[in-house]
């Protein structure tokens, strides 16, 4: 939430600053603004409520003076509505001074209330502006050195922070500090950037260094220094950031959401590569991290949203290989509820950003009581897998638009990878029977290309004619049951359509009231020949359902007939076993979500009070 970057080097930094933004606003749209220090030494500000577009269209009309020193910020407002007023930067130190934020302050009050005691008077209603005049007069109480002015007031915040700010005292230097949100630098020639995340700058450079916790960094043109709260020098970790600019560019497709569900096969396909040996699965990362699964009894998945479904799928598949228990909790539930933890337990995090503080703050609940951490994640560089005692990161490429999409089939594919690889290390899973898993995991990439050839036409069409609609039901069960969630959560975020996801078994003990004639409900039919037992069952909830007038909307497998009968329209998916059906019967579902919500003419990409990147708790 909040996207954020820095320039300092040779280049008029306005541009820079916008191209960044632009790329970041997928973590926030409700307002951004940009300052810079121009060839005089004086900074110059420019901030606007709304989406990005309307400062730059400000910009257009009424241009800042030319400045190589520039900080940026897209908002998602926290304190404070979406004004002018509360955009950032803000400025302190007679104007002098600008900074802005990612984060929460969370005794924001009480330093205000002490700055205003002395004298100091704010221009918004936001948490930020308290660090901005607190460091202003730091900045003085340290002889003007805005390094030293960052670590006495980094002591003074509570909560969770990215700062950047910088001084016309000092045009070629950006100061930032950060403590349970992300910050990222790049590395150029001449030239260095700070950034929420590699997005930020990988047009202009591609080399990166990934900051730890409560670290504060200062770039000029010609270099980087890092150090902790106490100013000791700390050692950073360089990475090459593995996409290039044009894999987070919309390359001609109508919306991100479109070209993110065509990518969808890629995403399985390049989470998978690498990771198969001579048919089995072997995952580099994991090399020499036996003992991270071997004496544990017992796996729990913390994720948010669309990650957690993708947990829940994971559980079917971990349990069935690796023949260990497995749970899946929410983030922000798991860790206000003393779990019971301990070395035996290990911690499976799934987040597509890396970034989620519900997620991050759950992972470090889990490490301080013992517990083994691993991270499944989709961003380089980000901090939970930092936070973590390995990774297996998902190979989605960059996701832009807000909803996941391709980021899910990556997840349930890395967990999918991580299930065999478990089952093998404990012994519970044969060799054969891991290579036809694997045989049918690598298939999987080419069906999906199959639903987006032979279904979306179709799909799409359907969403156009229930573009009225004011309610949708799913019904799915066993790894069905996650998809059903994920269907409607999609639904709900897209096209702002009431949606519930049901396991279908669960429909007579109580949902049921709300079949009446017309209702849409959408039913996840599982193999006739993978769940010889379930199929049945389903088709009849789905005769319960028809009788009682719901439209049904079956997705089922190709060739199976017995839906027909009760059906009023069959989204069809390529053969595939039961545990591997969930990557295929969430597409239709996400090509549905994305038809409804652009036939009510909604942005797709950029839904409404929401954000991709939800870094508050
Ligand atoms: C829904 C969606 C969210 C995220 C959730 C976790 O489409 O995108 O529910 O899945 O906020 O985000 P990450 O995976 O970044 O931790």
């Amino acid at each position: 939430m909040c996207g954020i970057v820095g320039y300092v080097g040779p280049r008029q930094s306005e541009s820079i600053l916008l191209a960044g933004l632009a790329r970041l606003e997928y973590r926030g749209y409700d307002s951004a603004g940009i300052a810079v220090i121009d060839g005089d030494g004086h900074l110059g500000m420019r901030k606007r409520a709304g989406k990005l577009k309307v400062l730059r269209d400000d910009l257009g009309s009424d241009p800042l003076p030319d400045g190589t020193t520039g900080i940026g910020h897209t908002r998602w407002a926290t304190h404070g509505g979406p004004t002018d007023g509360n955009a950032h930067p803000h400025l302190a130190d007679d104007d002098k001074l600008a900074l802005i934020h990612n984060g929460i302050i969370e005794n924001f009050a009480e330093i205000k209330a002490e700055l205003v005691s002395e004298g100091y008077a704010f221009r918004s209603e936001t948490d930020t502006e308290a660090a901005a005049i607190l460091l202003g007069r730091e900045y003085h109480a340290a002889g003007e050195d805005l390094e030293a002015a960052f670590r006495a007031v980094v002591t003074r915040l509570d909560g969770a922070f990215t700062l950047l700010a910088m001084h016309q005292d000092h045009p070629g230097l950006v100061v930032a500090a950060r403590r349970n949100s992300p910050l990222v630098i790049g590395l150029g020639e001449g030239e260095n950037f700070l950034g929420s995340d590699v997005a930020a700058f990988v047009e202009h450079t591609r080399n990166a260094l990934a900051i730890g916790q409560d670290q504060i960094v200062a770039i000029t043109p010609g270099g980087v220094t890092v150090t902790d709260f106490t100013g000791e020098p700390v050692e950073v970790e360089p990475f090459e950031v593995l996409w290039d600019a044009a894999a987070a560019d919309k390359g001609g497709w109508s919306s991100f959401m479109a070209k993110e569900i065509s990518e969808e096969p890629e995403a399985v396909a390049n989470t998978i590569r690498g990771r198969v040996k001579d048919g089995q699965v072997v995952i580099p990362e994991l090399d020499g991290l036996d003992e991270l699964f071997s004496g544990i009894t017992r796996v729990i998945i913390i994720a948010c949203g669309t990650a957690a479904y993708a947990g829940q799928v994971g559980k079917y598949a971990i349990e069935q290989w690796a023949r260990v228990p497995v749970d899946v909790e929410l983030a922000h539930e798991f860790r206000y509820r003393d779990p019971v933890i301990g070395d035996d337990t290990l911690i499976v995090s799934i987040s597509q950003s890396g970034e989620t503080m519900d997620t991050l703050m759950a992972v470090k609940y889990a490490r301080e009581r013992g517990a083994k951490t691993l991270s499944i994640c989709n961003t380089q560089g980000a901090t939970i897998p930092r936070e973590s005692d390995a990774i297996v990161y998902t190979h989605a490429g960059p996701e832009v638009a807000v909803a996941s999409t391709k980021a899910f089939v990556a997840q349930i594919t890395a967990l999918y990878l991580l299930g065999l690889h478990v089952g093998r290390v404990r012994g519970s899973l044969g060799a054969t029977e891991a290579a036809q898993h694997v045989l049918e995991l690598e298939s999987i990439p080419d069906k999906i290309r199959q639903i987006l050839e032979d279904e979306q036409g179709h799909i799409e069409q359907l969403a156009h004619w229930m573009a009225d609609t004011r309610s949708v039901l799913f019904l799915g069960r066993h790894v069905g049951y996650p998809i059903a969630m994920e269907g409607a959560l999609k639904l709900k975020e897209l096209a702002y359509i009431h949606a519930e996801g049901f396991a279908a078994g669960e429909l007579k003990h109580g949902p049921i009231a709300l079949i009446e004639p017309g209702q849409p409900v959408f039913v996840i039919v599982p193999s006739p020949r993978g769940s010889a037992v379930l199929h049945p069952k389903v088709v009849s909830t789905i005769e319960e359902i028809r009788a009682r007038g719901a439209r049904v909307i079956a997705i089922a497998e190709a060739g199976d007939a017995a839906v027909l009968p009760y059906a009023d329209e069959v989204l069809r998916i390529p053969l595939a076993g039961p545990l591997f059906e969930p990557l295929l019967a969430v597409v239709p579902l996400h090509i549905y979500a994305m038809g409804l919500s652009t036939a009510k003419g909604l942005d797709v990409d950029q839904p409404r009070n929401l954000a991709k990147s939800v870094t508050v708790e």
